[in-house]
């Protein structure tokens, strides 16, 4: 008999937020938003508009498990429950994004001032991580080519180098994990930087993203593996090279620049012909570009690694 033993983060599906309960926050949120354009001091930038070009073929994961399940190595290297319960120390506000390289208006941007410009939105979106989970999640954000635009890449740029927040005193997942070369880096390239799905996300379920998702400055690239969504970015710098990225250095052979959800591409430890979907561990097929091809095959020869 097969005896399945809950994990302590997940919770039987009648205990979940039904979806309408989640929909009539989402509109008294956006209400809240339409007071704050009215002049009301409680702007929330993270109360968006849903853009509907973005839908699921699946449910939204639930707020409390896609928010309870994290990987943030800098607070806790191994346990994904755990790192909810160790960000408290971490202060995300003032957050200044350093904008520097191959740049025609490098610049220090403070994060509040820059969400009073760009335009913000909310959009569905599947997230499959190399692990083989997988959740759906509203993030708020902007589009990343926003900001491109906004400091004009010399033509010799060709790729995005992001670097993210390395404070030990507030992350005790560093101290813990000292082997690993910190703080974590990532990179993409200007044409996947531009693609219309790369998005800069300072929101989720409406409201900012928590400390354990990558408050409060983070990628989501949903065509890609989640760690090459890097979380609570401090520096953006343009290059004429491709960038070295965290995990690459640390396991060359387990993960490449690309690193575009591909069913038929297995890792040495996860075959990624399926995924779990969080939190039922219901598996389905994994879809190519996590079901993104349409916006992205033009990027790609499929050999990507
Ligand atoms: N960013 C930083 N700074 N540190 C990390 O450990 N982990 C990555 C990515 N971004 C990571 C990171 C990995 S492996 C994944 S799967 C996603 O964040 C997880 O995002 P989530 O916790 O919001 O689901």
């Amino acid at each position: 008999m097969l005896i399945r033993i809950r994990k302590g983060w997940e919770i039987p599906e009648r205990e979940a937020t039904p979806e309408h309960v989640y929909l009539n926050r989402r509109q008294l949120l956006r209400a809240a938003g339409l007071l704050a354009a009215s002049g009301s001091l409680f702007a929330d930038p993270h109360a968006a508009k849903r853009n509907p070009e973005f839908t699921l073929d699946r449910p939204i994961t639930p707020e409390w498990a896609a928010t309870g399940y994290n990987n943030f190595y800098e607070f806790h290297p191994t346990d994904k429950q755990a790192v909810k319960d160790l960000v408290g120390k971490f202060k995300i506000s003032p957050w200044k994004i350093e904008v520097k390289g191959l740049v025609n208006k490098p610049q220090t941007l403070d994060l509040d001032d820059l969400l009073k410009t760009m335009p913000m939105e909310e959009r569905l979106y599947r997230f499959r991580c190399v692990e083989a989970w997988s959740m759906a999640v509203p993030w708020t954000g902007f589009p990343m080519s926003e900001l491109i635009k906004k400091v004009q890449p010399k033509e010799e740029a060709k790729y995005l180098r992001f670097v993210t927040a390395l404070r030990p005193e507030e992350m005790p997942g560093v101290k813990m994990a000292p082997w690993y070369k910190w703080p974590y880096y990532e990179g993409l390239t200007i044409a996947e930087a531009m693609n219309p799905l790369a998005m800069f996300v300072t929101g989720m379920y409406g409201k900012q993203v928590p400390k354990q998702n990558g408050a409060p400055f983070r990628v989501i690239v949903p065509w890609k593996y989640g760690y090459k969504s890097p979380k609570s970015i401090v520096t953006i710098e343009f290059a004429s090279k491709q960038p070295k990225t965290f995990w690459n250095d640390s396991q060359p052979r387990e993960y490449g620049f690309y690193s575009n959800v591909n069913p038929s591409q297995p890792h040495p430890r996860w075959s990624q012909a399926h995924e779990k979907v969080i939190p039922t561990m219901q598996l389905r097929p994994t879809l190519m570009y996590n079901g993104y091809e349409k916006w992205v095959t033009d990027l790609y020869n499929g050999d990507e690694y």
